[in-house]
């Protein structure tokens, strides 16, 4: 079952080519340059004519949301709120005429989602689901959806279906926009790259065993900061999550420049600081992250673009990824995150595929 690997998490890291193709096979129409979503194809006249929407789910699945926030405001310009599940159950939240849930979990059962979606289908809103079980809870009780189709997920840290989450959030966001706003050029270069991601993430597995050299060096340190701004502010947070899942570093992901509100305080010489700094994000501000992160002694670990020479400089150590627009950037950017947070766990000795504390699916609040 394991198919020659060690884990299922590192199968499932490396499965994402197949898995994210499988997902977005048949969705994307390179002829004409649209998404077809066949299970909320019934609903779009109501999307495109959405007011606001909301975003849910827990972990992984947030973070997830997060990205799916930056690119529908982006894309769709479309108001966006995103929530965690547990936070939404019970809160008050205003939803009118107009207002769509969108709710994602990988499992289709994690009990706080759940009872999130219920809450808001009971105040009227449409709620859809991104989910990947097929048959589960959430995927019968939302009024429509969109499945991962990335199979089952066995090791307990979330990898495939998390940028399977990612990627449908994208071809929703492109598809409303493209029904709104969008022109045609900046349309079909969303899509045409879209469809070369599993490609792209395939190349960036390769560095596998380069990661597991700097996991080697870094691994005993027990705090890590994850930064990154825009989109991949998003990215740094699941990365960090990865980290504390399966190797119990603790890590905390913020948007760069909240660096140096507070954070900024932790940095001690040598403590491992992954920064995401590609050519997209903001990246002379984020240089100057990295700055203040050197001068204090910290270690980067730094995430940049192929080509980019200037970077190199600020670098401890260096994983370079390919240049993509940068809508899509989480897709890549996450790989060598997960990658990171597997070899740092290994090398602990530790059985990634069930960290201690969790489980697989939450169906208790
Ligand atoms: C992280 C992880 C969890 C889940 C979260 C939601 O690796 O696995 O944070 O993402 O419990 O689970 P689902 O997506 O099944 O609702």
């Amino acid at each position: 079952e394991l198919g020659g690997y060690e884990h299922y998490m590192l199968k499932e890291i490396f499965e994402q080519p197949d898995a994210l193709s499988t997902c977005l096979k048949g969705r994307l129409d390179m002829n004409n340059y649209k998404i077809i979503l066949g299970g909320i194809e019934n609903l779009s006249r109501q999307l495109t004519t959405a007011k606001r929407f909301i975003l849910t789910g827990c972990g992984t699945a947030w973070h997830a949301c997060l990205v799916g926030e930056y690119l529908m405001e982006r894309l769709a310009r479309t108001p966006v709120e995103v929530e965690y599940a547990s936070e939404l159950r019970y809160r008050n939240p205003i939803i009118e005429e107009g207002t769509v849930v969108i709710a994602v979990s990988q499992s289709g059962e994690t009990a706080d989602t759940l009872a999130a979606i219920e809450m808001c289908k009971e105040r009227g809103a449409t709620v859809l689901g991104v989910v990947n079980v097929v048959g589960s809870t959430i995927a019968r009780t939302t009024d429509a959806g969109v499945y991962l189709r990335v199979g089952p997920e066995i090791g307990v840290a979330s990898t495939k279906a998390f940028t399977a989450q990612v990627a449908v959030l994208t071809m929703m966001a492109i598809e409303l926009g493209r029904r709104r706003h969008l022109d045609n050029a900046r349309t079909e270069q969303l899509i045409t790259d879209l469809n070369k991601i599993p490609n792209i993430i395939n190349d960036v597995l390769k560095y596998s065993d380069m990661i597991k050299d700097i996991s080697k060096e870094c691994g005993d340190r027990e705090n890590w900061l994850f930064l990154g701004r825009g989109y991949n502010y998003p990215t740094a947070l699941e990365g960090a999550l990865k980290l504390k899942e399966i190797s119990y570093i603790h890590a905390e992901g913020l948007p760069a420049a909240e660096m140096k509100h507070g954070p900024i305080a932790l940095i001690n010489d040598g403590m491992p600081a992954v920064f995401i700094a590609t050519r997209c994000s903001n990246y002379d501000k984020i240089i100057s992250n990295i700055e203040e992160v050197r001068a204090r002694g910290g270690k980067t670990i730094i995430i940049a673009n192929e080509g980019d020479e200037e970077i190199e400089r600020y670098a401890d150590y260096l994983i370079r990824i390919p240049n993509v627009d940068d809508a899509l950037e989480p897709l890549v950017a996450a790989i060598p995150l997960q990658l990171l947070a597997y070899h740092c766990a290994v090398l602990r000795g530790l059985d990634v595929d069930k960290p201690r504390n969790l489980a697989k699916s939450v169906t208790v609040e």
